[in-house]
């Protein structure tokens, strides 16, 4: 991972310069200094180029001075279109092509401070490795990156935005680790070890494991649980930004919730899945992932809110004590479920933790995240997330937080008709509603859970919580979706 600092502009002596242009403006700063310093010759190759700074346009000069080995030129667009989406796209552009480099310098001061930041965060973001397991991988295969200075008029505004983008960032990486994880290595008492981490940041990480569990009647959780060897674990966090001092607890709001699905693997259990890929569903931990990542980033760039996060570790397999088709399980709620299909194991996990931290904590909203559906996939693709709430304010308010992050949500319907589609002939209902609308009966079994009066969303990030291909701001694999949207949702409407 590069090191990013932000300086006040000056020709560097060494490494690679990178120089920002968009359609209309005319070269000022560092690009004019440079250009001047080379008699003109920066004008001349980037026409000689036909590069005319459009979006994503990129032009790659060699040499053009004693000491800087390499310019790069990336394209914003037109001035009044640059915003922090596009110039986080450009810092991950930017990444690929000064990997190589040991130590590159951008010319920045066209951009305002938050968006200098921006630049930063969308090249951290993409830098993003996970090398862990690779023992044999050679030296001219291994970025070389080491610093980027990123030149701007505005220091002190540029670092303040960034302590903010860094703090995101560092839990956006805690996120995309544990996503990557194999399953072998990130088991449920694994993941609740790596949630202690948060207790540097000051967050309060309490683990429950099955006694406990038992005790608060997590009959759906335990049933998932019960066929595998390894053991579950409910993990508690709690930041408390909001009341740091005891006057501010007395008068202190109710904290937001976040609840994450954190299935370490998911074989389908006796409803086995087919073998072919499989082996994604080291993946179905997602949930939680984002959730412990998300505490990270907020604890770590000191949020003003109060927020708990909860997350319920499983691993669902087959075996002699495993459940079976059929089943009925008590949740904690006291509701009963007939298990139709084993397969279905998210939502059974998700009802008690859901239950409990209703009942403790009394939320003022609850976000719920969960690699929840197939047909998740089916409906939206990869490029939205599946939202359901009983809440207008609150869908609204995540729909606008998603898109400058480029972490979108699109709403789905929730209603009767679907919610019949799970009724049990012998329990309070099953746990799957058939085919049509699979990604619908899930969220409708999830509202059953939801307190009367308790604004709810569930995000259903099947399809976006791992990419096959690169993202402007993330490589294939592990995205971290839902940790920028859920810190840009606190940051815009509940802290302060
Ligand atoms: N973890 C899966 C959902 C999933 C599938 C995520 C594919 C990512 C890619 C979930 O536990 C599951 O198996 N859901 C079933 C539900 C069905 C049995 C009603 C599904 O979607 O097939
Ligand atoms: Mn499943
Ligand atoms: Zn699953």
């Amino acid at each position: 991972m590069p090191d990013i600092a932000f300086i006040k502009p000056a020709l560097p002596k060494h490494g690679a310069m990178v120089l920002l242009v968009t359609e209309d403006a005319t070269p000022a700063g560092l690009h004019a200094a440079l250009d001047k310093a080379t008699g003109g010759g920066i004008t001349r190759a980037l026409e000689a180029a036909s590069f005319k700074g459009s979006k994503g346009q990129v032009a790659t000069l060699w040499a053009p001075l004693e000491g800087i080995g390499k310019v790069v030129a990336i394209g914003l667009g037109k001035t009044e279109e640059v915003n922090a989406e596009r110039v986080e796209a450009a810092g991950g552009t930017l990444y690929g092509l000064i990997a190589k480099e040991r130590e590159a310098m951008v010319a920045a001061e066209g951009l305002p401070a938050p968006l200098a930041a921006s630049l930063g965060l969308g090249l951290l973001l993409k830098s993003y490795r996970f090398d862990r397991y690779r023992t044999t991988l050679k030296e001219a295969e291994k970025p070389k990156l080491e610093k980027v200075a990123i030149a701007t008029d505005a220091l002190a505004a540029a670092k303040a935005a960034w302590a903010t983008q860094r703090a995101v960032a560092d839990g956006v990486f805690l996120t995309r680790d544990l996503v990557s994880e194999p399953p072998n290595v990130l088991t449920p008492a694994e993941m609740a070890e790596r949630c202690k981490e948060l207790e540097k940041l000051g967050v309060q990480v309490e683990i429950l494991g099955p006694k406990e569990m038992k005790k608060l009647n997590f009959g759906a959780l335990l049933g998932v649980a019960q066929g595998s060897v390894q053991e579950p674990r409910m993990v508690v966090m709690q930041w408390n930004g909001a009341s740091t001092t005891a006057a501010a607890k007395k008068k202190a709001q109710k904290p937001v919730a976040f609840i994450g699905k954190g299935v370490t693997f998911d074989t389908g259990g006796i409803s086995i899945k087919p073998a072919a890929g499989m082996e994604d569903m080291k993946w179905d931990m997602a949930g939680a992932g984002t959730v412990i990542g998300l505490m990270a980033a907020l604890a770590g760039r000191k949020a003003k809110v109060d927020v708990v996060g909860l997350v319920g570790l499983v691993e669902n397999m087959p075996g002699g004590n495993a459940q079976r088709p059929g089943d009925v399980v008590t949740t904690a709620s006291g509701q009963t479920v007939e298990v139709i299909n084993t397969d279905a194991e998210g939502r059974l996990v998700l009802c008690d933790v859901m239950h409990y931290a209703q009942q403790r904590f009394d939320p003022r909203f609850m976000v719920d995240l969960a690699t929840l559906t197939g047909a998740i996939i089916i409906a939206l693709g990869h490029e939205h997330a599946g939202m359901f709430s009983n809440d207008d304010t609150l869908a609204q308010q995540l729909s606008a937080a998603g898109t400058p992050v480029g972490e979108a949500v699109w709403r789905m319907p929730l209603g009767e008709a679907y919610d019949k589609q799970i009724k049990s002939d012998i329990a309070d209902m099953k746990n799957v509603g058939g085919r049509p609308g699979g990604s619908i009966t899930a969220a409708q079994f999830i509202q059953r859970f939801v307190n009367k009066g308790r604004p709810w969303a569930h995000l259903d990030i099947a399809g976006v919580a791992w990419s096959g291909k690169e993202l402007p701001t993330a490589p294939k694999g592990a995205t971290a979706f839902g940790v920028r949207l859920l810190d840009r949702l606190v940051a815009d409407h509940y802290e302060g």
